[in-house]
């Protein structure tokens, strides 16, 4: 066999992808999307003596990311590739993909069976995946949030599965009147946050608190909150009823909340889609894996409206893909 480049042509792509995809990630790690950016180019030798790292690794990473363009290499010189702009953007969801559920996905062929699917079987990094967020957030979805803010009313705010504490550090410095909490089930998550809210001299105004959202009656720091915030795990407070009946107890049991900002990625409705878009398979595919349902928009509105919200307001992302920004406000507010 010859072993040349036609032979098991999609095989070869798909593999070297998946190499490509772990460069990604990796470039992010040693500060290579950074570096590249304030410097047209870098003397790869001279790089890897000064970050101390082993030159061939850095040469095999280089090469993983030259085959997706997102960098060039000219012997000793690595210079920004054609694509390197859009990859300094995404590379937070290829960090949510590797270091978050790289280890829920090297297990996939277990966790398909059934008897593998009992007790604390899901392995995930929640302390990767609040950091891939928080990045996905400042590139893709912050700009939205902010409009969505400027026309609220509110000095104290909650962030609901608040990951790295982000939304409620940014909350907290657009306005020094206001007060916020974040719940977060992850350890990692709020070791994350905690440490950020500390490095702004914030934790006068931002607590965060390791607990469940979906027992949120049990806090008492909720109960002055005038808007609750939740980003990126609102298919967390399925299965339907469970979700309808804490939607339902997030407007009785918080007399001041005015103002329900929930942003989720919701279920691509159709299935049969050949050309998924970005994270979508990777989202969806998790979730299956973790036994966690997904909802469609539309089963997200008929929520709504059995809680007593209704969406006034909407901003759909086009990435990541089907994710959509629903401004809630109570049917009984009028
Ligand atoms: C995809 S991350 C999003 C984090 C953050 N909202 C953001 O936008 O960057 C989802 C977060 O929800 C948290 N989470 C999941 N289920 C939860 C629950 N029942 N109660 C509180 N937090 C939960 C996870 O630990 C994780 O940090």
């Amino acid at each position: 066999m010859s072993g040349g480049a036609t032979e098991f042509a999609k095989s070869a792509q798909l593999f070297n992808s998946s190499i490509a995809t772990w460069a990604v990630s990796a470039a992010w790690d040693i500060d290579l999307f950074q570096a590249l950016t304030e410097a047209d180019e870098i003397d790869i030798p001279w790089y890897a003596k000064k970050e101390e790292m082993d030159e061939p690794s850095l040469r095999y990473l280089l090469r993983a990311l030259s085959y997706a363009d997102v960098v060039e290499v000219d012997v000793d010189r690595v210079t920004r590739g054609a694509t390197f702009e859009e990859f300094a953007q995404s590379k937070g969801l290829f960090q949510w993909l590797t270091k978050g559920y790289g280890s829920l996905f090297q297990r996939m062929g277990e966790v398909v069976y059934d008897k593998h699917r009992t007790g604390d079987y899901i392995r995930r990094d929640s302390t990767a995946v609040s950091i891939a967020c928080r990045d996905a957030n400042d590139v893709f979805m912050d700009a939205a949030f902010t409009e969505v803010l400027n026309g609220l009313d509110f000095s104290v705010a909650a962030d609901l599965g608040c990951g790295s504490g982000e939304r409620l550090i940014q909350l907290a410095k657009r306005d020094p009147s206001v007060t916020c909490v974040g719940l977060d089930i992850a350890a990692g998550a709020i070791e994350v946050g905690t440490a950020a809210v500390a490095a702004g001299g914030l934790q006068d105004r931002v607590t965060l608190i390791r607990g469940d959202a979906r027992k949120l009656g049990e806090y008492e720091a909720f109960k002055d909150v005038e808007l609750m915030t939740s980003f990126l795990m609102g298919h967390d407070f399925w299965p339907r009823e469970q979700c309808v009946e804490l939607f339902r107890g997030i407007r009785t049991q918080l007399p001041n909340l005015k103002h329900f900002v929930l942003c989720d990625t919701h279920r691509n409705a159709d299935d049969e889609t050949p050309d998924l878009p970005l994270f979508t398979m990777g989202f969806e595919t998790a979730h299956a894996l973790m036994g966690q349902y997904i909802p469609t928009r539309e089963e997200w509105y008929s929520v709504f409206e059995e809680s007593g919200w209704k969406c006034v307001k909407q901003h759909v992302y086009s990435t990541p893909a089907n994710t959509v920004i629903f401004q809630l406000e109570r049917v009984d507010s009028e």
